[in-house]
């Protein structure tokens, strides 16, 4: 079976970029990453992309003003000229059109760190702990045209200690993302993701019958 050919979008540090790029190093893993794609120029994972030789693009959302059209085509254009099979958006901090995401239905994935739907947007670990919820974690999810909703892929959580501060808990959750991420690639790109009902059936995955109570 060919390997799809993956673009990453970021508009910043690009960790989850790289957590994918290193898991599609392993010629088995079923998607390799075509493009690294920002809508920043000065994103952080543009140089990490290019050094680990990547095509990349830039696609600056400044530069359209209010035209989210034109911008999106342009983003379109990127996509079909590196001949894109699935779109994984990492830290992509654009929200994208009913038009767009319409175009790639069930090859455009995000994650977001929070175990959705709890805590959709922004500072999600900053309200997870303002909530006192004891567990937390990241969700990596097929995207539909409304923010931080679409059919949930695969999830990991973490247990949220006492003495968490954002930055401690935002740094467990951010390991566990750069688990689930190249998972949920590797899941969708083998074809083995069918969505029903708004959800995700997963063939021939194990789930663990383990539940994790907090305080034990
Ligand atoms: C991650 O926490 C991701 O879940 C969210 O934005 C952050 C991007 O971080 N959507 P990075 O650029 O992948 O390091």
């Amino acid at each position: 079976m060919s390997r799809k050919r993956v673009a990453v979008l970021i508009s910043g540090r690009g960790s989850n970029m790289a957590a994918l790029i290193e898991a599609a190093k392993d010629k088995a893993y079923p998607a390799e990453i075509a493009l690294v794609l920002s809508n920043k120029l000065d994103a952080g994972g543009l140089t990490a992309a290019r050094a680990a030789g990547i095509a990349t693009e830039v696609v600056d959302h400044k530069t359209f003003g209010k035209d989210r059209a034109a911008f999106e085509a342009t983003l379109q254009a990127a996509l079909e000229k590196h001949s894109i099979d699935i779109i994984a958006l990492a830290g992509f901090m654009r929200l994208l059109s009913a038009d767009f995401v319409n175009r790639w239905p069930e090859r455009l994935i995000n994650i977001h760190p929070a175990l959705l739907p709890a805590f959709k947007g922004l500072d999600t670990h900053k309200r997870a702990l303002e909530a006192g919820a004891k567990v937390h974690g990241a969700t990596v999810h097929f995207v539909v045209a409304e923010m931080d909703a679409g059919p949930i892929i695969a999830q990991g959580a973490v247990a949220v200690r006492h003495d968490d501060t954002e930055q401690t808990l935002s740094q467990r959750v951010l390991a566990v993302e750069h688990r689930i991420y190249p998972l949920a690639l590797r899941l969708v790109a083998e074809g083995r993701v069918q969505v029903a009902g708004g959800r995700c059936l997963i063939d021939g995955v194990a789930v663990p019958d383990a539940a994790t109570l907090i305080p034990l």
